[in-house]
């Protein structure tokens, strides 16, 4: 295991009817003026924002709001809430949904004291300052309620990028699972293949004797692969709907990947796809991942083995280990095929003539990029051709 540090300071307020404390938890947490933050109308729709309103008026709180989030957050809202809050003296901001609204939140928080273009910190600069953000999460996918991250699409370009700081993890993020039931079943599947990857990004490491995290990793893969079909079965099952949402967390809290070598090549290759096709992330990942995981699984066989037979209750044949990697990799898609998710560039709505272009896009030029195993343009575009085709 590898020396690191753990810093995961948000309160979660998880349970039923915790959404009326929004008000009590932005006092606390020192929030005069708040933006409310939200999407495209789910929140507004389910009652949710008049409660959180009713919440901050009873905490004698102020607000301002802003809806229209659109899933992979643009830098154009970003640019209209960093100008309402300096025109309304904003100190604190509110995300109502999920991991798109939390991110545009979040980089509203660092443009707001920024004196230049907050898009400098998508490219690269670090975060200097932020105001404060909390949530009221809506889906369980990206993790973003307990994360430092966000990621943002420039409209300009539809161009998909990145930024991450300490500055950016929510003060507090409540978690009702209830507010997810009303999710339709496709989005429910993505953010599961969403939450799936994010454990995957970490379970394949060469960091050897991490046997916590590893153990900690499975449990989070073996809830999802429990727990989703049965929500998907039935959209107003709370206890599954709470396991999961937890589960979403506990995977990007970085708890299940502290100590070890990380490798997000499958996340750059998927926000090429959602920047282009604008196709929703964990569809994205349904097709990426499986197809990465073919690609690299020869570097370590035994570790996708451990995969296949701890995760996917594959049994191992010592006399053909790879027979035991593939099947593990097999069962993965198939789970994803079964809960609705597509596959394969048809499937998600993207084309194989374009592969040259999301090559060009992830930005690579000679260079390698990855931890598990390091690629090259050539690399990313076999994986991307293996994702064009894949079957069952
Ligand atoms: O806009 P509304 O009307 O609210 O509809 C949303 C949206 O259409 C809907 N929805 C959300 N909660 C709902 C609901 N519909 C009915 N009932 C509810 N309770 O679901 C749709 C998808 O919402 P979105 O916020 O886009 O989903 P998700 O949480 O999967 O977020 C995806 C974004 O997060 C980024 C992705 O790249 C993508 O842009 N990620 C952020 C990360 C982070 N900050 O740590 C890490 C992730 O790897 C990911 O990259
Ligand atoms: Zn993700």
């Amino acid at each position: 295991m590898e020396n690191f540090n753990f810093y995961s300071p948000t309160e979660f307020v998880f349970g039923k009817d915790r959404a009326v404390e929004a008000g009590h938890f932005v006092k606390k947490y020192g929030g005069s003026k708040v933006l409310i933050h939200y999407g495209g109308g789910s929140a507004v729709k389910s009652g949710l924002i008049g409660k959180v309103k009713k919440s901050l008026d009873e905490a004698g709180v102020k607000y301002c709001e802003l809806g229209g989030v659109q899933p992979n957050p643009r830098d154009t809202l970003v640019y209209k809430g960093i100008d309402l809050c300096r025109a309304e003296g904003v100190d604190f901001i509110l995300a109502v949904g999920g991991g798109s609204v939390i991110d545009s939140a979040k980089a509203i928080a660092i443009g707001v004291p920024y004196d230049g273009d907050f898009w400098d910190m998508y490219s690269g600069k670090p975060v200097g300052k932020a105001l404060p953000v909390a949530t009221v999460l809506t889906i369980a996918a990206a993790g973003s309620e307990g994360s430092g991250d966000s990621v943002i699409t420039k409209e300009d370009g539809m161009l998909k990028r990145g930024t991450g700081s300490d500055l950016l993890r929510p003060k507090f993020s409540i978690m009702e699972p209830t507010l997810t039931q009303t999710l339709p079943a496709y989005q429910t599947a993505c953010g599961a293949t969403d939450i799936m990857a994010h454990v995957f990004e970490r379970y394949f490491t060469n960091t050897t004797e991490v046997e916590i995290t590893d153990r900690l990793c499975e449990a989070v893969l073996l809830t999802m692969i429990k727990e989703t079909p049965r929500v998907i079965a039935d959209p107003d099952n709370y206890e599954a709907r709470a396991n999961i949402m937890w589960a979403g967390t506990v995977a990007h809290t970085n708890i299940c990947g502290v100590g070890r070598q990380q490798d997000w090549n499958s996340h750059g290759l998927e926000h090429e796809l959602s920047g282009l096709y604008d196709v929703a992330h964990g569809a994205g990942l349904a097709v990426i991942m499986p197809a990465w995981m073919e690609y690299v699984h020869k570097h370590n066989v035994m570790r996708f083995c451990q995969m296949a037979t701890r995760v996917f209750g594959c049994q191992m044949n010592f006399e053909d280990p790879e027979a035991t990697a593939l099947e593990g990799i097999h069962r993965f898609r198939a789970f994803l095929k079964s809960i609705g998710m597509p596959i394969n560039f048809t499937e998600l709505g993207a084309r194989e003539e374009d592969i040259p272009a999301l090559v060009e896009k992830f930005g690579i030029g000679d260079g390698r990029t990855g931890g598990f195993m390091q690629l090259d343009a050539h690399d990313i575009t076999e994986i991307y051709k293996i994702a064009a085709h894949a079957s069952l």
